[in-house]
């Protein structure tokens, strides 16, 4: 940044105040703390001011070098710009030293180098770091391990010379059934806001271009190239663009992905409100809108409607909708010069903040750091389902022997299935984990206990499952009986939950249940791990099993993390970001029916989308949004707020005080709902508005506080198409999930 003259100024004053200060001269002494305070106010309100203009100035020698390119640029050199030439990249202009752009996917990592038709280049410089999945990284909520996961990914990122990350993506839980929900952070727009953000301002201190996707509402994956989504404009602006709008408004997200499907009749690559009305003029959205690959119908409705650069990745890449076709359709005078100076203008600004940025940071790949941020996000998300023989911690000194039995003990998760995976250096496996962390005088065989192979018809929703191997179940069963404990592990893999298809159903796949029902009768010490990233039907494990641990896709220290947890290094602190239905049609689409849609999909859930659904109409899950157990127990008391009545445009700082009243020091998660009785309008029974993720330590206790902004307690107006707060008086529920509210108080909105 280039400093003014004003700010460097400062800058000496308020060091030779400081240095007057702390220094024990005695006549300076007096003479400066009565001069001190006047200064100190002065410097005050000129500092932001010069931060201001130093940024300005250097807006406008970016603005002013932008205008000069575009002024050299051909109308073919610009066109050049716009469109894919390979699989993640464009092609520059080379006589005027731009370079093309270079993207890669996420969000698990940065992907591995692929050639023309996927196929893996077969590289040995393209391995990265695999972080958890989506919903393991939400089921944290924590948004400060949100914006480690971000920094070390744009790291990796610049370390492989791939300049925007497609990441983090987001799209909202409306179905548990959707392909991609593992990929994705939750079922509300709150908590996906708070991590989405802070996810692109880790990725984009490294002056890598976060790219949120997919804009907007790709909630399934049938049908996603053709299904039109209609939605009533309140559900769409309470619940499915928020975290979109925090991402572009807060975390100044660089670029965007349009979704494949269309939004009311209208392709998202071609959506005039969606690009230009609500993104670029109400947002104030400065960078890129990148097409999902292939994802773009038309030439000058999608040029004039807001899209800026087309990617695919089948060639010939001039018959590009934005090659070839678009070229013509600027001479024919059917897209404006303007237009097209627009488009470039937004791509080389996302440049000279990533590829041509100053002093950029060097980037680094495969680090001891990067491990530690996965193995952080992992220990953080595993989730307690129930200890009720307090089977765990593990009793490491007691116990001689383990049996570990089940696929997922073994299976790797960084690549499979339809979609971007992580060719990563290692992933430890829960098997491994145990054998790392378990005392080494303890006996650990492994049975596999079923077959995970999924093998996709061609039909991209249609798969078909290995089934229960008798065999492999006696074998497990005979190993659980004759150990001391069993942990089994089960679920799904990355096979089974994927990109292009949704899941047929909960079930668990692979005969699972059948392998569970013969090791739980072999062994009643059994610990079962279900590893997923999407619910699946654990009711009969929730009544046969005493104890039930959730892991996910979690990265290259997957087993390290889970051993940790099991063993009591880690006391679970993970809690579901999403409503485990303890069947489908509980689930607010499938009661509806509104679920999969055929070329249309109606959302006839409206607002009542998760847990605000199952709260509204009294539907108890199997686990609810928020839940997750610790081996220690907490205490919520003395919820107060700091006034009992507010305005529009203050803030309710509410406090409690949480205790730990077990025997471990623990990481809790303090959920704050709010609710609205007699409301003018349709309501929630309750929404999240706030969380903090607190340690509280052994027989300590913790004062928490939790600050909603009253203007985040609007609802959308239809009419008006304007957020209103509604005054009265609001209840404030705070709790350890959406069905455990522990302390209530309420407050006046005037
Ligand atoms: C996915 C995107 C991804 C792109 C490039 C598409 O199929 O929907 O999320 O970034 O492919 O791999």
């Amino acid at each position: 940044m280039i400093l003014s003259k004003n700010y460097e100024r400062s800058l000496k004053i308020v060091n030779f105040i400081r240095i007057s200060i702390s220094s024990n001269h005695q006549q300076i002494l007096p003479f400066m703390k009565r001069l001190a305070l006047p200064i100190l106010v002065a410097l005050l309100l000129i500092i932001p001011t010069c931060f201001v203009n130093a940024q300005t100035n250097a807006d406008q020698g970016t603005s002013q070098k932008i205008s000069s390119i575009v002024k050299q640029l051909t109308l073919e050199e610009k066109i050049a710009l716009l469109h894919a030439n390979g699989i993640f990249g464009t092609a520059g202009v080379p006589r005027l030293n731009i370079p093309g752009l270079m993207t890669d996917d996420g969000p698990l990592g940065v992907r591995e180098d692929v050639l023309e038709g996927w196929g893996s280049a077969n590289l040995k410089t393209d391995s990265a770091t695999f972080f958890p999945n989506g919903s393991a990284l939400a089921a944290t909520w924590n948004p400060a391990l949100s914006y480690d996961y971000g920094h070390a990914m744009g790291e990796e990122a610049r370390a492989r010379k791939k300049y925007i990350m497609l990441a983090p993506a987001f799209n909202i839980a409306r179905t548990p059934l959707n392909g991609r929900t593992y990929e994705y952070l939750s079922e509300d727009p709150f908590l996906n806001a708070r991590l989405a953000v802070q996810s692109v301002k880790g990725i984009q201190s490294q002056n890598i271009a976060a790219c949120v996707k997919h804009y907007a509402l790709n909630n399934q994956e049938i049908e996603r190239n053709r299904v039109s989504v209609e939605i009533d404009e309140r559900a769409m602006q309470e619940i499915y663009l928020p975290a979109f709008k925090a991402t572009i408004t807060e975390g100044n997200a660089w670029t965007i992905m349009s979704a494949y499907n269309k939004l009311r009749g209208v392709y998202c690559s071609e959506n005039e409100y969606l690009l230009k009305t609500i993104l670029k003029d109400q947002w104030g959205f400065k960078g890129i809108v990148i097409s999902d690959w292939g994802g773009t119908h038309s030439t000058i409705k999608a040029a004039n409607n807001g899209l800026d650069l087309e990617m695919g990745s089948r060639p010939p890449y001039n018959t590009y909708y934005f090659a070839d076709p678009l070229l013509k359709a600027v001479k024919e005078g059917k897209v404006s010069v303007a237009t097209i100076d627009e488009k470039v203008s937004r791509i080389l600004w996302v440049m000279y903040h990533t590829t041509l940025s100053t002093n950029p940071p060097a980037g680094s790949i495969n680090t001891a750091a990067h491990s530690k941020t996965a193995y952080n996000i992992a220990s953080e998300s595993v989730i307690l389902l129930k200890n009720d023989k307090h089977l765990l911690p593990l009793n490491t000194a007691k116990i001689k022997t383990v049996a570990v039995i089940g696929d997922n003990a073994i299976h790797t998760h960084h690549l499979g299935g339809f979609g971007a995976g992580v060719k990563t250096r290692y992933e430890i496996t829960p098997l491994k984990g145990l054998e790392n962390k378990l005392d080494k005088n303890t006996t650990i065989k492994f049975a596999q206990g079923y077959r995970a192979i999924v093998k996709s018809k061609e039909n991209v929703n249609a798969i078909e499952t290995s089934k229960a191997d008798p065999a492999l179940i006696a074998e497990a069963a005979a190993l659980a009986k004759s150990s001391e404990l069993t942990i089994l592990f089960i679920g799904g893999n990355r096979d089974y939950e994927s990109e292009s298809r949704d899941r047929p159903d909960l079930s668990l796949p692979f005969g699972e249940q059948q392998l569970v029902d013969a090791v739980i009768d072999a062994n009643a010490n059994t610990i079962i791990v279900v590893i997923g990233g999407a619910p699946y039907d654990i009711n009969k494990i929730k009544q046969q099993s005493n104890t039930i641990v959730w892991s996910w896709y979690n990265g290259s220290e997957n087993g390290n993390a889970l051993a940790d947890v099991l063993t009591g290094n880690v006391n679970p602190s993970g809690k579901f970001p999403f409503t485990f239905p303890a069947e489908l049609k509980q689930s607010p689409a499938h009661a509806l029916n509104a679920y999969p849609g055929d070329s249309v999909e109606t959302y006839k859930e409206g607002i009542l989308v998760g847990y605000r659904w199952f709260d509204t109409k009294k539907i108890t899950p199997l686990y609810p949004f928020g839940y997750g157990l610790s081996y220690t127990s907490y205490i919520y008391a003395g919820l107060k707020t700091d006034k009992s009545s507010y305005k529009i445009n203050e803030t309710i700082n509410a406090t409690l005080s949480v205790a730990n009243t077990g025997n471990y020091s623990g990481k809790e998660i303090v959920q704050l709902y709010v609710s609205k009785p007699n409301s003018a309008v349709a309501r929630a029974d309750k929404e999240l508005k706030a969380f903090s993720k607190v340690l509280v330590n052994k027989a300590g206790s913790v004062e928490v506080k939790l600050n909603i902004p009253v203007k985040d307690l609007a609802y959308y107006d239809t009419k008006t198409s304007k957020w209103i707060v509604e005054p009265g008086v609001y209840k404030i529920l705070v709790g350890s999930s959406s069905a455990q509210i522990n302390q209530t108080t309420s407050v006046t909105i005037q």
